[in-house]
């Protein structure tokens, strides 16, 4: 007989069971997008549709999302939705850009991310989860304390982000650099129901009053903290660091980048470089901790790498449970859940049944990681938590695109390695000295505002591991 607990079944929206109609539709888009999808994307490869008027087709089928994202790449740009929520906010950084300021950009930054450079920053990923574990050990009493573990973990990949790309020297007016980020993100990073409609963008959007003030006082942070470091660069040369701040502002000099355009890669790496891993790793933890074989397995394996003294940089080949226990969070809460293209000229992909989809020239494609993770015909129990599915062992049953937290193609994350090796060592500081545990109050509940975040936080009581537990 099986006597493994059945698999925890963590919170997320039930398929619907019929179509919503249109202000329900709105009414979903302003609240949870996650709540809009019905059974038909659970269930189906591909689906041809209309939304608001707009011919739209979701995509599931890994062949068709291959086809998309990297066989007939050059045929798909982003689509308008997405550029008129995150361009106003990020303008020509990597994320928004196309066609040669986007190649340009990413062969600019590409060194800083390569596997070999991105290991460098392991020491520094290490320092700054041991620092912020220090903020834990206030609960050292045998009870513990608890926290707001969804903000915290956004602080500490903010710390890291901040030490690791630009040497800790982004100028900050005030402690709660981190707490303006998410604002500038949350204020301006949502749609509206003008987007919706399609209204011109000099028609005022009410979600974002007070986004672009927010978005001004940012700019005038990122141009202080080029001008510091240009500064710096220009007095002593040789003891400037070498991040990732003197390599763009470098690009200048060599013509590689113009100002606004290094300016805008700046806010688009502080606001695409943390929050996603943070919200990744929140959830890792609450998984985790209503899952208490799968926590001791990681405790275990954790425990063990580190009495070995293995250097940081090596963690993450030497705890593939760890990593499963990570990666397995992606799948079910992955923070960037739609993927979206827009098809420039008419095409056609047919799949190995011989069934053909045709795609005219405009169509919109929502590859969705949130319904692809969660699909009946890739996955086996789609909606539990199971770790072990990620395990070098059975890693090989997974399709690369049927797994897409970090996108592919051309326009692949480009910090999936930085995200991995950083959530990696943040969790095995964190769990090593401390067990985070579900209070009355934990109750998440998945929304997609820009990233997939815990509505209403997620408070966890954090206790030292070696504190003698109350009975
Ligand atoms: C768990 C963490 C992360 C997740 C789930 C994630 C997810 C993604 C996804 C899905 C894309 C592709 C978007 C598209 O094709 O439309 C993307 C692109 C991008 N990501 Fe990440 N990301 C993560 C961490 C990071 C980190 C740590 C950085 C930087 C340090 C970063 C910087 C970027 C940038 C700049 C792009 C745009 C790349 C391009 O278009 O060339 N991301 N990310």
């Amino acid at each position: 007989m099986d006597m493994r607990p059945d698999p925890f079944v963590p919170p997320a929206p039930l398929p619907r069971t019929a179509p919503p109609g249109r202000l329900e539709i709105i009414r979903t888009i302003l609240r949870n997008p996650l709540e809009l999808w019905g059974e038909p994307s659970y269930t189906l490869p591909w689906i041809q549709t209309r939304f608001f008027r707009e011919r739209t087709l979701i995509v599931n089928d890994p062949g068709l999302i291959r086809h998309v994202l990297v066989d007939n790449a050059v045929n798909y740009r982003m689509s308008d939705i997405r550029q008129l929520i995150l361009r106003p906010i990020l303008r020509d950084g990597l994320l928004t850009a196309e066609g040669d300021v986007w190649k340009r950009s990413r062969k600019a930054v590409a060194p800083v991310f390569t596997p070999r450079h991105a290991n460098g920053f392991a020491g520094q990923m290490l320092r700054q989860s041991e620092d912020y574990a220090r903020k834990y050990e206030s609960a050292a009493s045998g009870e513990g304390k608890v926290f707001e573990i969804a903000a915290d973990m956004t602080e500490l990949t903010f710390a890291i982000l901040a030490d690791t790309l630009f040497s800790g020297e982004i100028v900050t007016s005030s402690d709660s650099f981190a707490d303006d980020v998410n604002a500038l993100l949350h204020r301006m990073g949502r749609v509206d129901p003008m987007d919706l409609l399609r209204a011109p963008s000099w028609v005022p959007r009410v979600t974002r009053i007070g986004g672009q003030k927010v978005l001004d006082k940012f700019r005038s942070i990122v141009r202080q903290t080029m001008d510091a470091r240009l500064a710096r660069m220009q007095a002593d040369r040789a003891s400037t660091p070498d991040d990732f701040l003197t390599l763009l502002l470098d690009q200048a000099a060599t013509g590689g980048l113009t100002d606004e355009e290094i300016e805008d890669n700046i806010l688009t790496f502080i606001g695409a470089g943390h929050e996603t891993t943070a919200r990744a790793l929140a959830w890792t933890l609450y998984c985790v901790a209503n899952t208490p074989h799968i926590r001791e397995a990681m405790e275990e394996e954790i425990d063990r790498v580190l009495s070995q003294d293995a250097e940081p940089v090596k963690w993450l080949d030497l705890m593939p449970y760890t990593r499963a226990a990570f990666e397995e969070a992606l799948r079910l809460y992955p923070p960037a859940p739609s993927i979206n293209r827009a098809a420039i000229a008419d095409d056609r992909w047919t799949d190995a049944k011989g069934e053909t989809v045709e795609i005219e020239a405009g169509v919109t494609v929502l590859i969705m990681p949130w319904t692809l993770h969660r699909h009946e015909l890739y996955w086996d129990k789609p909606r539990a938590y199971v770790p072990e599915r990620f395990l070098p062992e059975n890693r090989g049953k997974i399709g690369r695109f049927q797994f897409l937290p970090f996108g592919a193609g051309p326009r692949v994350c480009i910090g999936a390695t930085f995200a991995l090796q950083e959530a990696v060592i943040a969790l095995a500081v964190l769990m090593h000295r401390f067990r985070f545990d579900m209070t009355e109050q934990t109750k998440p509940w998945p929304v997609q505002k820009l990233t997939t975040q815990p509505q209403n936080g997620l408070p966890m009581r954090v206790t030292p591991r070696s504190f003698p537990k109350l009975a």
